[in-house]
């Protein structure tokens, strides 16, 4: 917008990079995925019914250490996946979603949403990846049989 100001020195998106009408519609769900979940699969499973393509794409997350290597997480998603034909997986590190999202040509982040707290650390995130590149973030609501789900809770019972 003309005298908007910056607060990330680069420009602020003018328009959306993607149209959402004119080629295949491709998401990418993005995560740390340290491991995958139920809770995970179940989000994937109903954006591959949203959008032509949906690419699990494993990121770095600088708030959390990993617990699983990026081939063990890689593997795991593959697996869960397998049978989800518009579903792939992919990483990226040490770049940021948007930049990422802009190479691979995707105009939607998917993310699942468990509770209020999971929307208030989300929205932001939201807003600046859309600030940056003009991206959309679908949020989508995680199914309550599995709201109690969680990498971290997972990881935590595993090693008892
Ligand atoms: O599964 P998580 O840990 O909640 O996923 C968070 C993740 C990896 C999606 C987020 O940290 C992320 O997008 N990292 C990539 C770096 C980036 O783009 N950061 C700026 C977000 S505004």
């Amino acid at each position: 917008m003309p005298g908007e100001i910056s607060v990330t020195g680069r420009p602020p998106a003018q328009s959306p990079p993607i149209s959402l009408t004119s080629r295949a519609m491709r998401a990418v769900f993005p995560g740390s995925f340290d491991p995958a979940t139920k809770g995970h699969l179940d989000v994937a499973r109903r954006a591959a019914g949203m959008f032509d393509e949906v690419v699990m794409c494993v990121l770095t997350n600088p708030r959390k250490t990993g617990r699983l290597a990026l081939a063990g997480r890689l593997a795991l998603l593959a697996d869960m996946t397998s049978n989800l034909a518009n579903v792939t997986v992919d990483s990226s590190a040490g770049r940021l979603l948007v930049d990422y999202c802009r190479g691979a040509g995707i105009g939607v982040i998917v993310r699942g949403l468990r509770s209020l707290g999971d929307l208030e650390h989300e929205l932001p995130m939201a807003e600046m990846n859309r600030h940056l590149n003009g991206i959309e973030t679908l949020f989508v609501p995680t199914n309550p049989a599995q709201a109690h789900t969680s990498s971290t809770l997972i990881s935590a019972v595993a090693q008892r």
